[in-house]
């Protein structure tokens, strides 16, 4: 099979970095560029990670700087969790590379039309890149393979009760995207929460010994730290589950559901509500990625941070 055509659209991030370096030695994708988005950080910041993450991985692909805050909200941000540049403060060396002079969301259209219906968008952060290229150009939806997001979630949220972080976030440009047309795959909390690795598994990733391996296993410290308040068993590599599934969908289960995003209410803004377990069924318009095989998971990441 031909490796798909894919942009990757990220506010990296710490899981934003772990993802793009797995994204390289994935054979099934061919990354034709990466698009930036202020998320965890501003879009500054996520745009210099975007461009010293795939130098440090050894790859050669652009990177377009996308919206520096939300279609219609004030910009909130993940900094308590990512640190204040949103590597945890790991010394990655700089970067050679430049970013590129167009906007993430008319180089997302240029490269849609380059591939006719074969290009795929990894959407790792806030939906504000694809809301705005959905808007700016109507034609964009028939001229795209598929989207997958990790976004959301089927029942609880991590950043509200209700909501999920990318969704929250932007929560206009998220509804924007899932009635685009495009069929949405949502790697949400329901399945991201089931691929955690624990602090032994991350230290064995370390003692691969290559740099970026010790990367990978330097730059989580930070949020096991914080995740450890929480009782949770490791921590959750939600941003490689998106990576992995757009690669190769074998080792993952999903549903087919119709999901709309809760753009006003006041305790579930940014809540994707999806008819799952309803009695009253809605349009399809998504995929809903609900399992995991955690273990082999744990051995895809293994193997794939062997090949640096
Ligand atoms: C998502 O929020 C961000 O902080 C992570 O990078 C991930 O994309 C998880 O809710
Ligand atoms: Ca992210």
């Amino acid at each position: 099979m031909n490796p798909i055509p894919t942009i990757i659209d990220s506010d990296a991030g710490i899981d934003d970095a772990i993802a793009i370096m797995l994204a390289a030695k994935l054979p099934q994708l061919k990354l034709v560029g990466v698009t930036s988005v202020a998320g965890n950080v501003g879009v500054d910041k996520t745009t210099h990670n975007c461009l010293r993450v795939l130098e440090f991985t050894g790859m050669d692909v652009p990177v377009y700087r996308g919206s520096a805050g939300p279609m219609f909200r004030q910009r909130v941000d993940a900094a308590f969790v990512h640190g204040a540049d949103g590597l945890g403060g790991m010394d990655l060396p700089c970067h050679t590379h430049e970013v590129e002079g167009i906007k993430a969301w008319d180089y997302i259209y240029s490269e849609a039309v380059r591939w006719n219906g074969e290009l795929q968008l990894i959407a790792i952060g806030p939906l504000t890149n694809l809301g705005m290229a959905f808007v700016k150009y109507p034609g964009l939806p028939k001229l795209l393979k598929r989207i997958v997001i990790m976004g959301g979630s089927a029942s609880e949220g991590n950043d509200t009760p209700a909501a999920e972080f990318n969704i929250w976030a932007d929560p206009e440009a998220a509804d924007i995207v899932f009635c685009s047309g495009v069929p949405v795959h949502m790697c949400g909390l329901d399945v991201t929460m089931q691929a955690h690795l624990t602090p032994e598994e991350i230290d064995e990733i370390g003692k691969i010994g290559n740099p970026q391996s010790k990367f990978f296993r330097d730059v989580v410290q930070g949020i096991l730290n914080f995740l450890s308040q929480f009782n949770f068993p490791g921590m959750h590599m939600h941003d490689p589950v998106a990576v992995l599934y757009a690669a190769d969908d074998s080792m993952f289960e999903a549903s087919t559901v119709g999901v709309r995003v809760e753009t006003k209410g006041a305790l579930t803004l940014g809540r994707t509500v999806t008819d799952l377990y309803s009695d009253a069924q809605w349009e399809k318009n998504a995929f809903i990625v609900t399992k995991i095989d955690r273990d082999a998971f744990v051995k895809k990441v293994f193997e794939l941070m062997s090949k640096y």
